[in-house]
């Protein structure tokens, strides 16, 4: 397969973790003959730092004309500090998902036996947990009319039907496929938008009777995330109220760094980390790559080639047990970066003997 893939590193540890996804994408390009075209392109500050403008329309035009996107991370310190400053990072990134119409972001949460003990959480608490947060990504108070003058300022929230029943329509076709069950994340007690997303998903709801809707508020939900994860299968929610659940939610799987999220639209797709830029760790080469490479593995699941993603999978998964795992995982003997990265890179094209399953004996023997 030839993919053509818009590699847009930004800021931080952006970079770094992007070195080493492209390094897992290498091995999978030597083990299955596929080529991967790589364009790289200026976002956040680093694009501001050198055309002035968080994203430029060059870069937006080379992500529309690839297959897929995949992204570092935007954000500065140096801006996060000067509230006068009008052009930021995170307008590039904002931008760019507005632009692409990428309204539907997926983070799935998962927890891996082995680091059931990095997570502050009770271990009995979290075993087993897996549920995606379906967080809506082009709408709400993100994009909403702002104002500011001397002493006071607003956002304004704002929803359309439209596209609350396309991202709530991606989650009902996941939920089918999964364990038939959505709860739809609100503050439909005071606010109107949640109104509306309620009353949105309800009719889609009655169409399909076949998935269970639960509701539940934005204050409970959030308490309900470290009290029982294990009851929800599809969160599905706005776009703030997805931001702040996702962070929360990866304290169960024991850091940010492993989380990997999807955005699709009607006609594109971006992969990129749940993490920020996480401008401490820049250069030192200690962030953890795991959420941009399982972006990876994602990006290559969407795009048919399962084989390719289970590997990568798989290689995660064994450096996660035999603890070949950064700093945020593992507070004994932590891994770099890069030798993380390198340890997938050998994992991916290691030859390994066919394990044969039991039945595939027995039909042998016939
Ligand atoms: C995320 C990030 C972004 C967001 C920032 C960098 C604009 O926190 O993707 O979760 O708030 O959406
Ligand atoms: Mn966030």
């Amino acid at each position: 397969m030839v993919m053509k893939i818009a590699v847009l590193p930004g800021d931080g540890i952006g970079p770094e973790i992007l070195v080493q996804s492209l390094k897992v994408l290498k091995a999978i390009s030597l083990k299955f003959g596929h080529k991967f075209i790589i364009s790289n392109c200026l976002i956040g500050a680093e694009s501001i730092k050198k055309n002035g403008l968080p994203i430029t329309q060059e870069t937006i035009n080379i992500c529309k004309s690839s297959d897929t996107i995949l992204l570092g991370a935007v954000g500065d310190p140096l801006y996060d500090n000067d509230p006068q400053i009008k052009i930021r990072p995170e307008q590039g990134l904002l931008e760019l998902r507005k632009h692409l119409g990428l309204y539907c972001n997926m983070r799935p949460i998962k927890t891996y036996k082995k680091l059931l003990k990095v997570s502050p959480i009770k271990q009995s608490f979290i075993k087993n947990v897996n549920f995606v947060i379906f967080r809506e990504l082009t709408s709400g108070i993100y994009f909403g009319k702002k104002w500011r003058s001397q002493d006071e300022a607003y956002d304004t929230c704002t929803y359309n039907k439209d596209i609350i029943k396309k991202i709530a329509i991606k989650a009902f076709e996941t939920a089918r496929q999964r364990k038939k069950k959505i709860t739809l994340v609100d503050k439909a007690n005071v606010l109107e938008t949640s109104r509306l997303w309620r009353e949105t998903v309800k009719e889609i709801a009655q169409k399909n009777q076949d998935i269970k809707v639960d509701y539940i508020f934005i204050d409970n939900a959030s308490m309900q995330i470290v009290l029982k994860p294990r009851q929800f299968d599809i969160l599905l929610t706005d776009n703030m109220f997805g931001d702040i659940l996702s962070d929360e939610a990866s304290v169960i799987t024991g850091s940010l760094g492993l989380l990997p999220s999807v955005s699709f639209g009607d006609h594109y797709s971006l992969y990129e980390p749940v993490h920020g830029s996480f401008p401490q760790a820049k250069g030192k080469n200690i962030a953890n790559p795991l959420g941009s490479i399982l972006s990876v593995s994602l990006m290559l699941e969407n795009f048919g080639l399962k084989k390719e993603s289970f590997l990568i999978n798989r290689a995660v998964n064994e450096s996660i047990n035999l603890g070949i795992t950064t700093q945020d995982l593992n507070t004994k003997k932590s891994c770099t970066t890069s030798e993380v990265g390198e340890f997938l890179f050998t994992s991916i094209l290691k030859k390994r003997k066919r394990i044969i399953k039991k039945n595939d004996n027995i039909k042998s023997k016939k």
